[in-house]
């Protein structure tokens, strides 16, 4: 008999690992908007949607779902890549925006859902919600990324159009959740942004941005459903479908459940950054290990031949002495020829001389 539990992937006692297949077919650390599929789901069912603007883009992989549920979307990215543009060029119900947001809002359709997921920072957010509350007053807003890391800390896609003085002091270090201050081992935007070095203060985050808006316009609403960054929800009070969607994500937005399984989902994965930097730190240091043994062996061996070559000429030598040593002691040279001629020459001449000597005397 088939049994219905709802959302969870259960297997059966035939297929037991249905469950872990499904766990490990998702991306380690889930960050796209298209994990919210049944709030977008809600949200359509609450009020009438027909034009979207989105946001940031990234891959394409979200847009179309909007279009499914029957809009027309307008996809804002700055700069995109081949690949989007193949993936939104092959939708009609797509059509690519490219340009920076707030700036191109003003030449796009008046949207009834805005879905804000581009540059996370103060600045940006805060013209972002100025220019919709101004332009677009009956809209839903969702936005992405209204808890941390971004919440109460800027961050900045590079290179960033942000003006230095709306934007803080940034760095390439990232945050963890196991200490406040940043650290290359933590959540970092490997060259595609920066984050603020400071969290918190004012100006400072896309969570502190909707409240700056929200303080400023009065009548607008704002809910977080406590999942994956953070997913917020903003509409007018009295708007059309306003109450409704409120009152269907109620069990999202007020679920203990869904924020601590975000805060052990983060702690967990800041965890797992932390444990592969130390891999990759510990690799090196292999690595220049290996490097340094190498280079010893190399001159291990240079050392060993130029020993072995001193050996066989010191063995050389040894037997040269040796056979030196060995050799029978030489012959006393012959005396010289002519010196023994002329010895026995002077010798005759002395010898006459001597005879002649006494005749000569008186
Ligand atoms: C987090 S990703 C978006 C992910 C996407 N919404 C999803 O759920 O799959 C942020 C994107 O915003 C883009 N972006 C950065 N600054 C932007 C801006 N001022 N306006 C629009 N998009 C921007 C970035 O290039 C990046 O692709």
């Amino acid at each position: 008999m088939t049994r219905d539990f709802g959302a969870a992937v259960t297997g059966s006692p035939d297929d037991p690992h249905e469950q872990a297949r499904a766990a490990r077919e998702q991306p380690l650390l889930l960050h796209s908007m298209a994990v919210f599929r049944e709030l977008f789901e809600t949200l359509f069912r609450c009020r009438d949607v027909a034009v979207v603007v989105e946001v940031g883009v990234e891959s394409g992989q979200v847009s179309a779902l909007y279009a499914d549920l029957g809009a027309t979307v307008h996809c804002v990215e700055p700069a995109p890549g081949d690949e989007l543009r193949a993936v939104l060029d092959g939708d009609p119900r797509l059509n690519l925006v490219e340009g920076p947001s707030p700036a191109v809002l003003p030449d796009l359709p008046v949207a009834d859902l805005y879905i804000l997921d581009g540059d996370h920072n103060y600045a940006v957010v805060r013209d972002e919600l100025a220019w919709i509350m101004a332009n677009a007053p009956d809209a839903v807003v969702v936005l992405h990324d209204v808890l941390w890391p971004c919440g109460r800390r800027d961050s900045y896609y590079q290179p960033s159009p942000v003006a230095p003085r709306d934007a803080h002091p940034a760095t390439t270090d990232g945050p963890t959740v196991w200490h406040d201050e940043l650290t290359p081992a933590g959540f970092v935007g490997d060259g595609a942004y920066t984050v603020a070095e400071r969290a918190g203060g004012p100006r400072n985050g896309v969570l502190t941005a909707v409240e700056d808006a929200l303080d400023e316009a009065g009548d607008w609403r704002f809910q977080i459903v406590p999942a994956v960054f953070g997913f917020g929800v903003l509409a007018r009070a009295g708007a059309p479908g306003t109450d409704a969607v409120f009152d269907a994500l109620r069990p999202y937005t007020s679920s203990r459940l869904l924020a601590a399984m975000e805060n052990n989902r983060i702690a967990l994965y800041t965890r797992v950054l932390q444990l592969q930097y130390e891999a990759a730190a510990r690799t090196e240091d292999a690595t220049r290990l290996t490097e340094t043994v190498n280079a010893q062996q190399q001159e291990i061996a240079r050392l060993t031949s130029d020993l072995d070559r001193s050996r066989t000429e010191n063995a050389a030598r040894s037997r040269e002495l040796q056979r030196l040593r060995d050799a029978p002691p030489a012959p006393p040279p012959a005396p010289d020829q002519e010196l023994g001629a002329a010895v026995s020459n002077l010798g005759r001449a002395l010898s006459a001389r001597i005879r002649k000597t006494p005749e000569s005397r008186p």
